[in-house]
């Protein structure tokens, strides 16, 4: 009989569970994870070999013999036909060749045919697809059981609704079949996010894994379709079954059928092959538009793929090569303020400079005050950094405290231009709130012009600062006032590229009035809400006119971003601003109508179950074109939840509040 275990290592055992628990409640539901993944890695790994010298101590719910998170209230849960499984992990080229070493060993083969793919980093999800129509995407949640997150995945623009019969026919597929694939955020649009995010005082997204986690596991699909997510497919089974002898064919069949899916993965004749291909990928990974962790070794053959199996946890015939992290640990020479277009204040953090993957670090932004709080750093302390990809590298957490450390109080006073310092009601920001501040303006201007906005090339940080600094402008009204000689005359500026800029600024000028409000950059106009404002008022000084309560009809605009906007045009500069728009000559034209009534302007709708008439999507296109607003979860704001047959969770919730239900008839009769 084994010995017992002694108490200190069953101590040991239970402090790692409760850790690890934590972490996974921070890092699956709550998508805000505190420590890196190679601490996470790490942690498992103390409590595996714990457990595999303690056998005896093994509980069934042990952290160790899961898949992966939970499920988030506010989804249905739904079961998964067979366990979604997740892969092993390797991290050195050692790892992958005892894998090699194993599937030889148990397949007989003497040398094995691998796939090698990229390791995309995102949120893995199965896409159900029946008669060529996409009916369901659920994500892995614990492996078991997910939530079905249909609504938001179609939203993705990479996910196909339904599939063209005759590229289905090419790829030799039926209609009905099961597609797993990761849905990432491009670097872009993360970084396009955060930036948004750090204006309005929003959360700041660590990663674009998480951002893309988050975007997809809220409950308002209009969300998930803002953070411009993508989709990339792996793996294909038709009824629960790998189609085609090779798994080679399989990715040939996405791609047949339409899928979004890498072309950069690669046969490998043995692992020498994938370890060349793992070594030619790291420091190409960078240009990629989207970022991969790793690289996933897959066994072609599907014959051997069925010899070696699965183990509880994962398929034996595939394992993840995870690159090691690009961090780093440097010394917080300083911290300083940049202040935003919005009048933001930024902490930076300037580092010693450090190598990090390839590149000089020197600088690192600390997002806000509460950030800083959290990660109780000190100016003189000693501090991780990671960087991921091209993404700004940000702190992860002090590792040494500095000896003469000093903590950084934000300043009173706007250190650009000395006026007063406000700090948001509801947020984390604080303000400058001086109209004029010149670092403002320069951020407003670079907003203006950037690509999105009103698309005007050749006007960068450079060329701003010197307009800003000679008081050649000082609003984005002026830029369509100057002269080629106030251009010629700026430094980097030839008569050649001083005209390009004039003409570039000229042509902005028939930009459309959804690109003109976003250029505005009010708070909390993205570029989604912008557009939306557009639909709804017919020109700039319809939509300046408009008070808070006309501005919350439009949809999706809440009692928030009214009071940004009506906040905006209440100071006279930018009253003035939109009449200096107009005599310059901008005057964008009005976009469509597309509302047919308002007669649900401010009525919240939550639907559940399925539809016999219209899908649910169809449903509630009709009540935003009525001006109402759709929610995915019941609360006391809701005014009317329509249910169709298998109606879930929600009708209680309904009955619990109070909130009228109606049923499809109702619901038709309503409209
Ligand atoms: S195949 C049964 N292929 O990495 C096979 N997974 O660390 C299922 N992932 O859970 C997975 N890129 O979310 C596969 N090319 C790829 C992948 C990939 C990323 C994710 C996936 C998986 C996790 C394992």
């Amino acid at each position: 009989m084994a010995k017992a275990a002694p108490a200190a290592v069953k101590k040991q055992i239970a402090d790692l569970r409760e850790k690890l628990r934590h972490h996974e409640y921070k890092y699956y539901v709550q998508d805000d994870p505190e420590i890196s993944d190679a601490e996470y890695d790490r942690l498992m790994a103390r409590l595996t070999a714990l457990e595999t010298a303690n056998p005896e101590l093994v509980t069934s719910d042990s952290p160790t013999l899961r898949v992966g998170g939970t499920a988030r209230a506010g989804f249905e849960t739904v079961q998964h036909a067979r366990p979604m499984l997740s892969l092993d992990n390797s991290y050195s080229y050692d790892d992958l060749r005892e894998f090699d070493r194993r599937a030889r060993e148990v397949s007989g083969h003497e040398k094995i045919q691998y796939v090698a793919e990229h390791k995309f980093d995102g949120l893995s999800i199965s896409l159900q697809y029946e008669d060529g129509v996409l009916a369901r995407g659920i994500t892995r949640g614990d492996g078991r059981t997910g939530e079905d997150v249909t609504l938001n995945v179609k939203t993705i623009r990479s996910v196909p609704l339904r599939l063209d019969p005759a590229a289905l026919k090419k790829a030799h597929l039926p209609g009905t079949f099961e597609v797993r694939g990761e849905i990432v955020m491009p670097r872009k649009s993360f970084e396009e996010l955060n930036r948004q995010q750090e204006q309005s005082g929003g959360k700041i997204f660590a990663n674009p894994r998480n951002a893309a986690a988050g975007g997809v596991r809220v409950l308002d699909p209009s969300i998930t379709a803002s953070r411009r997510l993508e989709f990339f497919a792996y793996y294909l089974t038709v009824d629960d079954k790998a189609p085609f002898p090779k798994h080679s064919q399989s990715l040939d069949a996405l791609k047949l059928a339409r899928f979004r899916s890498s072309s950069d993965w690669k046969l490998c004749d043995g692992i020498d092959a994938v370890i060349a291909y793992c070594e030619a990928w790291d420091p190409r990974r960078e240009k990629l538009p989207y970022e991969i962790d790793g690289v996933v070794v897959k066994v072609n053959s599907i014959a051997i793929q069925n010899e070696l199996g699965f183990t509880a946890k994962a398929p034996r015939w595939a394992i993840a090569y995870k690159y090691p992290a690009r961090q780093e640990t440097t010394v917080v020479n300083d911290i300083r303020i940049n202040v935003g277009r919005t009048g933001a204040l930024t902490p930076v953090a300037f580092l010693e400079p450090v190598q990090v993957g390839g590149v000089t670090v020197s600088r690192s932004t600390l997002h806000n005050m509460d950030e800083i709080n959290r990660l109780c750093v000190q100016i003189g302390d000693t501090v991780l950094i990671e960087r991921a990809g091209e993404v700004i590298p940000h702190v992860l957490k002090v590792v040494k405290e500095g000896k003469d450390r000093r903590p950084f109080e934000m300043p009173k006073k706007c250190p650009e231009c000395g006026s007063t310092i406000h700090k948001d009601e509801d947020g984390v920001a604080f303000r400058c709130v001086n109209p004029s501040c010149p670092a403002k303006r320069k951020e407003w201007l670079l907003h203006f012009a950037a690509r999105h906005a009103m698309d005007i090339d050749g006007l960068g940080d450079k060329i701003v600062d010197q307009l800003v600094d000679k008081g050649l402008v000082k609003d984005v009204a002026d830029l369509y006032s100057l002269k080629l000689d106030d251009v010629q005359n700026l430094e980097r500026m030839a008569e050649k590229s001083a005209q390009n800029l004039l003409d570039g600024i000229s042509a902005s000028k028939k930009q459309p009035l959804a690109r003109l409000i976003y250029a505005l950059g009010i708070r909390f106009v993205g570029e989604r809400t912008a557009q939306l404002l557009a639909e709804h008022f017919s020109s700039l000084d319809e939509f300046a006119a408009a008070g808070e309560e006309q501005l919350t009809e439009v949809g999706e605009v809440g009692p928030k971003v009214a009071a940004a906007i009506a906040e905006f045009f209440s100071e006279a500069a930018n009253r003035q601003l939109i009449k200096k728009l107009d005599k310059v000559g901008i005057r964008p034209t009005a976009a469509k109508r597309t509302a047919k009534s308002d007669k649900f302007a401010g009525k919240t709708f939550v639907f559940t179950g399925t539809l016999a008439n219209r899908s649910r999507e169809a449903a509630a296109e009709l009540v935003q074109q009525h001006g109402g607003k759709i929610s995915g979860s019941v609360s006391k704001k809701t005014d009317y939840v329509v249910v169709g047959t298998d109606a879930g969770s929600k009708l209680e919730k309904a009955r619990e509040l109070g909130v009228t239900v109606l049923n499809e008839d109702d619901f038709e009769k309503l409209i």
